[in-house]
């Protein structure tokens, strides 16, 4: 895989949106490059992928492993809105992966609030979002990674249930089509943000949720609360009806019972 690979998947149009267009073999994490490429002042929309990385970082300081046979992608740049409205920009970025493996074939596709996407019970690709505060301005970092085709090896190593989309779509699909069809979506889902805020995201989310209308217990901090899903508002929360009324969550993770809450997971 090569810049101009991704550039031609690309295309002229999606393409004149990214000013910058970096390709590794091998990186600690395609965020952190992206942070430190910001903390050094360089400017403008960026895409930094890597076929591998040594220090894949996962929500909630987990390690994201990440052997060749997946796809590692960060997209940065400069961010204008309220810092509070990233959480809702992590689960649209999560739709817009969705939407985007849909594109290639991948159906029966869902998400997990707030980042997950799933096929079945199985994870095929996880987002995380980092906010950079510099002098000159905000910029956010949208970090992506999707399961392309792992080895068994690396199945038996992550210690959660993981599919790929070989095994989805039935084919092995080349690292630039998928880069660039996740990228070009998400930055047509970016600019519908930016315009609209999460209002036109609810639907779509709710439609493809896994846990709508169903029990879960949500996991935040030290705290735990039972209840049913109801979905997420128009800002983004997850609406859980639970014994003390409606709550409306913010952050925090979702476990289909209390028997699956264990140790840290490598992902
Ligand atoms: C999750 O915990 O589900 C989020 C995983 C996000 C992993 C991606 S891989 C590319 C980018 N670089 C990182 O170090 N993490 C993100």
């Amino acid at each position: 895989m090569d810049k101009l690979a991704i550039e031609s998947a690309l295309g002229p149009e999606t393409g004149s949106f990214i000013d910058e267009i970096l390709v590794f073999d091998e990186i600690d994490s395609t965020n952190l490059e992206s942070v430190r490429r910001i903390k050094s002042g360089r400017k403008g929309t960026r895409l930094i992928v890597a076929h591998a990385q040594t220090a894949g970082r996962g929500r909630r300081s987990r390690q994201w492993l990440s052997p060749t046979g997946g796809v590692y992608m960060s997209l940065s740049r400069g961010f204008t809105a309220e810092p509070q409205s990233m959480q809702a920009l992590s689960l649209v970025t999560a739709l817009s992966v969705l939407v985007a493996a849909r594109r290639l074939g991948a159906a029966d596709l869902q998400v997990k609030w707030p980042n997950d996407i799933l096929s079945g019970k199985h994870k095929l690709a996880g987002v995380l979002l980092e906010l950079r505060c510099e002098q000159d301005g905000n910029y956010l970092v949208f970090g992506i990674g999707l399961n392309l085709r792992l080895a068994p090896e690396a199945v038996a190593a992550i210690d959660r249930p993981v599919t790929d989309l070989a095994t989805i779509v039935g084919e092995v699909l080349e690292p630039p089509t998928v880069i660039a069809a996740i990228a070009s979506q998400l930055l047509t889902d970016i600019q519908k943000f930016e315009d609209q805020g999460f209002a036109p995201f609810q639907n779509p989310w709710n439609r493809y949720d896994r846990y709508l209308n169903q029990d879960i217990v949500i996991q935040s901090g030290g705290q735990r609360i039972i209840g049913k899903s109801l979905g997420v508002d128009q800002e983004g929360a997850l609406i859980l009806q639970s014994a003390a009324g409606r709550q409306l969550i913010t952050g925090g993770e979702i476990f289909p019972s209390l028997g699956e809450i264990a140790g840290d997971a490598d992902r």
